[in-house]
């Protein structure tokens, strides 16, 4: 079996992951996300990633209210870096397939094969109808659009002239030289059932969405068969934020720090936007604890407890690959790459040789489900 693959999830919108007044607070600048980009580089990660949102979550951290654009930003890291992929997200309902073609193909060329296209389908109304942009239709309609607009692109990418008349794009004689050279891996981290059918179908990885460890167990495992039976292969991630220091106490300590300034109103907001009831809405953010100022699964500890709950995630789970989020990106992904990388490296060498080991089970590991 493949390496498994580790990346970082670069904190192209302020604040990062952290819904909290006393958590770090990464900024939405480019110089912030380049330096992360470089020491994702140098810590020996395999990939960096940037969501494409548009629209903030406001309260007292104005979270997500400063995001830069993701194209623009990967193709500037993709030139000042060498190694890692580069994978950037686009909206199939905002941008034609024949425009998205040829900026993934140019894509391609800058970062010298190391493209990815992580393509989202728009399904958060807040983020379009500020923009005239929001199509209500049923999740069934959306993925279908989805899955259309990615038959365009990959044609787009392979034939000289494509002609298409789906339900809906049309592509009348339709040119988009050159073609990339390899083709773009594709990423989507639908979490719903048509998302891992979409994924099944046109991903080569799938960022997976589970409510507990047994979930995402079944998920790894239905997307790399339900590929196997369409005669593909499609690669399964996770999501986890680190929370890193030298001993379980002192991350712990951070953890409650982080915790103490969850800020309730983004995650209302945040809240209504992923569609969620106000009532319910209302209910969960007051009634939020310092959990919620994580907006993903994490894990808090010395070097030996992350890199032992990391293993048993990715492992247990039969996942490719993890995408990492540092509450202080420029503080703790260089720690991470010094003191916890290298033993995941190992690990992997020790898994795929014929003796190894099974990995001990750790214990300190929070799952939640994840939007982004
Ligand atoms: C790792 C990850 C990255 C995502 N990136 C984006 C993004 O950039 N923009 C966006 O609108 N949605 C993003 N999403 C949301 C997913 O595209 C999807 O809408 C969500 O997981 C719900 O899946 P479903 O539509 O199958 O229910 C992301 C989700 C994950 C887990």
């Amino acid at each position: 079996m493949p390496a498994k693959e580790y990346g970082v999830f670069l904190p192209i919108g302020n604040g990062g992951w952290m819904v909290s007044t006393t958590a770090p607070h990464p900024a939405a600048t480019y110089a912030y996300n380049r330096q992360v980009a470089l020491d994702a580089e140098a810590a020996g990660l395999d990939f960096i990633m940037t969501m494409a949102k548009w629209k903030g979550f406001g309260g007292t951290t104005d979270h997500w209210g400063e995001t830069l654009e993701s194209m623009t930003m990967m193709s500037a890291l993709a030139e000042c870096t060498e190694r890692v992929k580069i994978w950037a997200t686009m909206h199939a309902n905002m941008h034609h397939p024949a425009v998205a073609a040829k900026m993934y193909t140019t894509l391609q060329q800058i970062s010298g094969g190391r493209a990815g296209m992580n393509i989202v389908n728009g399904s958060y109304a807040d983020e379009f109808s500020q923009m005239g942009l929001w199509q209500d239709m049923p999740k069934e309609d959306r993925y279908r659009m989805t899955a259309e607009w990615c038959e365009a692109v990959t044609r787009l990418w392979t034939e000289d002239r494509v002609t298409m008349e789906s339900d809906f794009f049309t592509l009348v004689d339709a040119e988009s030289r050159p073609h990339p050279d390899p083709r773009p891996t594709i990423i989507n981290a639908g979490a719903s059932t048509l998302g891992m059918e979409f994924q099944a179908r046109y991903a080569d990885g799938a960022f997976l969405g589970a409510d507990s460890f047994e979930e995402m167990v079944e998920k790894s495992a239905y997307v790399h068969r339900r590929a196997g039976e369409l005669g593909r292969e499609c690669r399964t991630y996770s999501m986890m934020t680190v929370v890193l220091a030298d001993t379980d106490d002192a991350a712990r300590a951070k953890v409650a720090e982080y915790g103490r300034g969850v800020d309730r109103e983004a995650l209302l907001n945040m809240s209504l936007a992923w569609g969620v009831p106000l009532d319910r809405a209302r209910a969960w953010a007051e009634g939020a604890t310092g959990e919620e100022a994580f907006q993903v699964q994490y894990v808090a500890g010395s070097p030996a407890t992350v890199t032992e709950s990391i293993l048993r995630l990715v492992e247990d789970a039969d996942l490719d690959g993890l995408m990492l989020i540092f509450p202080d990106y420029h503080a703790d992904l260089p720690e991470f790459g010094r003191r916890v990388l290298p033993e995941l490296r190992a690990a992997d060498l020790a898994r795929t040789a014929p003796t190894a080991d099974p990995h001990p089970i750790p214990t300190t590991s929070e799952e939640s489900p994840a939007h982004v």
